[in-house]
């Protein structure tokens, strides 16, 4: 068992929470030197909050519907992670906008994962906008939070190969069980402190080389 102090973060969720599943379940086995101290979802509906629930972990749910503009939903959603004493705010099929006022309360203490491989393809549908691009190769990115939509700097990324028969479903599927492993991983690098943030650029502290490169169609 880690002797480590705990990392405390809070997750937020718009969907079926897979993410959260993923984190929690490697909080639980002492995977990673985290905890999760606030599941947050703007959707009622959220199967992040069942999970949650199941999980026994704290859990609200902040409808951005009952917000007259995204600063005063941001404010409250910054009071609930303050009251909590999260750490690291860990973006999880959030599909909200962050205002100045949220990034401002966690300055470089917000991480997102995207499912494709930044820069290529921000926004919505990217599964899709990969598949009608052709391209050969899509993924999954977790990076920091800015002020721009997708555009942070990159802490981690995988890379997984687009086949002829994928559909927006299987490719999503398949990105998906990459994001259940990175997303963990960069959490648990930067509970060690081996995360630091030089303009754009991410330096993790001791990281290994990897200098394999992919090809598809394979040689
Ligand atoms: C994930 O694929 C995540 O990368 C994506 O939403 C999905 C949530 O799945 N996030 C975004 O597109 C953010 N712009 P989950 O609810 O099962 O974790």
């Amino acid at each position: 068992m880690s002797t480590n102090r705990k990392l405390r973060l809070g997750v937020l969720a718009s969907g079926g929470g897979t993410n959260l599943q993923s984190i929690v379940d490697q909080c639980q086995a002492l995977k990673i030197d985290a905890e999760i101290v606030l599941v947050l979802c703007n959707n009622p509906d959220a199967g992040a909050l069942q999970r949650a629930e199941k999980a026994g972990l704290p859990n609200t749910c902040i409808n951005h519907r009952d917000f007259a503009d995204r600063q005063s939903f941001d404010r409250s959603v910054v009071a609930a992670l303050l009251k909590a004493d999260v750490e690291l705010v860990v973006l999880a099929g959030f599909m909200r906008i962050i205002s100045e006022v949220f990034l401002d309360a966690f300055p470089q203490r917000i991480i997102n994962i995207h499912p494709s491989l930044l820069p290529a393809f921000p926004g919505l549908q990217v599964q899709q906008k990969a598949l009608d691009y052709g391209a050969r190769f899509s993924g999954c990115t977790v990076h920091f939070v800015d002020n721009g939509v997708d555009t942070g700097p990159i802490l981690a990324q995988a890379v997984v190969p687009i086949l002829a028969e994928d559909t927006e479903e299987t490719l999503s599927a398949r990105i998906l069980q990459q994001e259940h492993k990175i997303y963990p991983h960069a959490i648990q690098l930067i509970a060690e402190g081996r995360v630091t943030i030089e303009q754009r650029q991410v330096r993790i502290a001791y990281a290994e080389k990897s200098e394999t490169a992919l090809i598809n169609p394979p040689l």
